[in-house]
């Protein structure tokens, strides 16, 4: 098979189109031909040597992909060859085939197509864990998500809305804060101009936030205590601005506000497939009537992944960037 490999840790070119050893799938797993991956801001870190496979994995980046079954492995049951579906990987999502644990394997929406179908597993997953099983968003809640017009945030906004919560979101420009009010968010704060604590505060008669999404880590730690309402949830899942923040502990005890930090790729593979679990049952169905879209910026060709990387890099991407195989 051809795959992107890192050939040394660095910039976009480093990811090179090169032919590696097919892989084979050992007992429980299932080998798929990748129709499609997309671009995950763990991919440009792991490029950079900073965020590498867990023990194990390939070194092959790809969170996520699409495809069709082409051969399962011992013991799997409930899919056959020739199934169309989409996966979530701990990595080798960009080559042409990968082999994944059968847990973590998704039927293609209805109504979805394979090539979009790649943009779902990540986000889906990442949302469904954090916003509903971790956070335990319900209806009439407020949910902040930071970041709202990126991959996650525009799930999120979707996510939060279907389940009947009122969104709000930060984002870089009124341009792509308008888009997020068309996806069903209500409060939009352009984080480079405003505060995101006040205008919280003053869109919900100063109650605050009762689940916050995070993505940026230390730098929003203080703020984010802040602004959450009482019995609020703050779930970081992301650390764009650091890793060492100040927790006041004072301020989270005073509204029994809880503070948890997740990831997705280093769990065991039984609580990934206890979350794809629940993503198949009770997020499919909302995707499957149009409730909750797939937001797709751009579907490339996977021999550009390296212009791909720069976009994500360089801000400005609405949604998703999906990699098509050739
Ligand atoms: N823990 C997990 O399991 C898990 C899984 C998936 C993703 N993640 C993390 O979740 C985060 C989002 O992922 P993604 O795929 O959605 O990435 P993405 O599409 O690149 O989105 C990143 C977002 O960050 C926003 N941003 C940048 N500076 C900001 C600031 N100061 N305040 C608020 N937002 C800011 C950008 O907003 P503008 O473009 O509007 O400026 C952009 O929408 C990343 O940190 C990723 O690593 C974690």
């Amino acid at each position: 098979m051809r795959a992107i490999v890192i050939s040394e840790p660095g910039g976009p070119d480093v990811l090179t189109w090169t032919e590696q050893p097919d892989p084979r799938p050992g007992p429980g797993e299932v080998l798929l031909d990748v129709a499609a991956t997309a671009v995950n801001r763990a991919d440009l870190l792991q490029r950079q040597g900073v965020y590498p496979p867990p023990p194990g994995v390939t070194e092959v980046p790809g969170l996520e992909c699409s495809g069709v079954v082409a051969e399962l492995g011992e013991g799997v049951t409930g899919l056959a060859v020739g199934d169309e579906v989409c996966a979530l990987l701990a990595g080798g999502g960009y080559a042409e085939r990968v082999v994944v644990p059968a847990g973590q394997v998704l039927p293609v929406p209805a109504g979805v197509d394979l090539v979009t179908a790649a943009s779902l597993p990540e986000v889906a997953c990442t949302v469904w864990s954090n916003v509903v099983l971790t956070a335990g968003l319900v209806t009439d809640e407020l949910l902040l998500v930071h970041g709202g017009a990126g991959g996650i945030g525009t799930h999120a906004i979707q996510v939060g809305k279907a389940l009947g919560a009122r969104v709000a979101v930060t984002a870089g420009s009124a341009e792509r804060l308008e888009r997020c009010a068309a996806l069903g968010a209500e409060v939009l704060v352009n984080y480079k101009e405003q505060d995101f604590v006040e205008e919280v505060r003053s869109a919900t008669d100063g109650r605050g936030a009762d689940v916050v999404l995070d993505n940026m880590g230390a730098k929003y730690l203080p703020g984010n205590v802040s602004v959450l309402a009482r019995n609020g949830r703050l779930v970081i899942i992301g650390m764009q601005g650091g890793v060492k923040g100040e927790l006041n502990v004072g301020a989270l005890l005073g509204k029994c506000g809880s503070v948890t930090a997740t990831t997705l790729r280093n769990r065991p593979l039984d609580e990934k497939a206890a979350i794809v679990g629940e993503v198949v049952t009770q997020l499919w169905p909302l995707v499957e009537a149009g409730t909750v879209q797939p937001v797709v910026h751009e579907v490339l060709p996977v021999e550009r992944v390296a212009d791909a990387h720069r976009a994500m890099a360089d801000g400005g991407v609405f949604g998703k960037l999906v990699l098509r195989m050739p």
